[in-house]
């Protein structure tokens, strides 16, 4: 396992974006985009308008979960962070049409988004739906849950704010119980995995790994 925090979590999809997706980028990121600057700790008052919780989501795909999540709760600032461009189109054009004003948008690297631009104990939950599960052995130092990069992420929790992870490969849910349960810091709210939380939407992958007849692993930790 590896604790470089270089060693980048995703590989960029080229997948074809439609035109209605790139005018959304262009039309509404302005208004939605939170830009990364590697120097300056986001002031989430600012972001939102007031001290209002705020829940960041690390991968969000195509965001079909993150709108809807935030969308029910207004009373919170949501902060999506993704790094594949159709889906920030197709979020965008979600918001839009569902009237959603609580959410913002960050197109960049989240391992970096935490390090550089998240205050520490600032966030009230994090959510890590679906993660890649990088399965072969020799790039598990790619995964999103792994040590030296689990801390970094639980320092941007504030004491009592939730981790979220959700997946559909057995291994990747086992090893993430492990690790989430020896890392300071951190105490599972279960027994071991969580059961299925009813607010969560669906996402597309889960659509997918439900539609191919495999499990879904949930796990809810709290920091302490
Ligand atoms: C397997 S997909 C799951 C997408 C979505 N959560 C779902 O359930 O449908 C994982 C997503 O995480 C994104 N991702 C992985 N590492 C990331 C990182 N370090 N920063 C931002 N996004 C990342 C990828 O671009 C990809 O869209």
């Amino acid at each position: 396992m590896s604790g470089d925090t270089s060693i980048r979590t995703y590989v960029l999809r080229t997948g074809r974006m439609t035109e209605a997706q790139k005018r959304a980028l262009e039309e509404l990121g302005p208004r939605y985009f939170v830009p990364f600057k590697p120097d300056a700790r986001l002031d989430y008052q600012a972001l939102f308008g007031d001290p209002r919780p705020v829940v960041a989501e690390i991968g969000f795909g195509m965001g079909q979960a993150t709108w809807r999540i935030a969308l029910e709760n207004p009373e919170a600032g949501y902060l999506g962070i993704e790094v594949h461009t159709p889906g920030i189109g197709k979020l965008l054009m979600d918001m839009v049409e569902h009237d959603v004003r609580n959410l913002r948008i960050i197109h960049h690297d989240a391992v970096e988004v935490f390090e550089r631009m998240l205050p520490p104990a600032s966030l009230s939950g994090l959510h890590i739906f679906y993660p890649d599960p990088w399965p072969k052995k020799k790039h598990h130092k790619r995964r999103l849950i792994r040590e030296g990069l689990v801390e970094l992420l639980v320092s941007r929790l504030a004491p009592g704010a939730y981790l979220y992870f959700v997946t559909d490969i057995e291994e990747y849910g086992q090893w993430s119980l492990e690790l989430l349960a020896r890392t300071a810091g951190l105490r599972n709210r279960h027994e071991a995995f969580a059961p299925h939380q009813d607010w969560r939407p669906e996402t597309k992958f889960e659509a997918r790994a439900l539609g191919d007849g495999r499990a879904v692993w949930e796990l809810m930790f709290e920091k302490t």
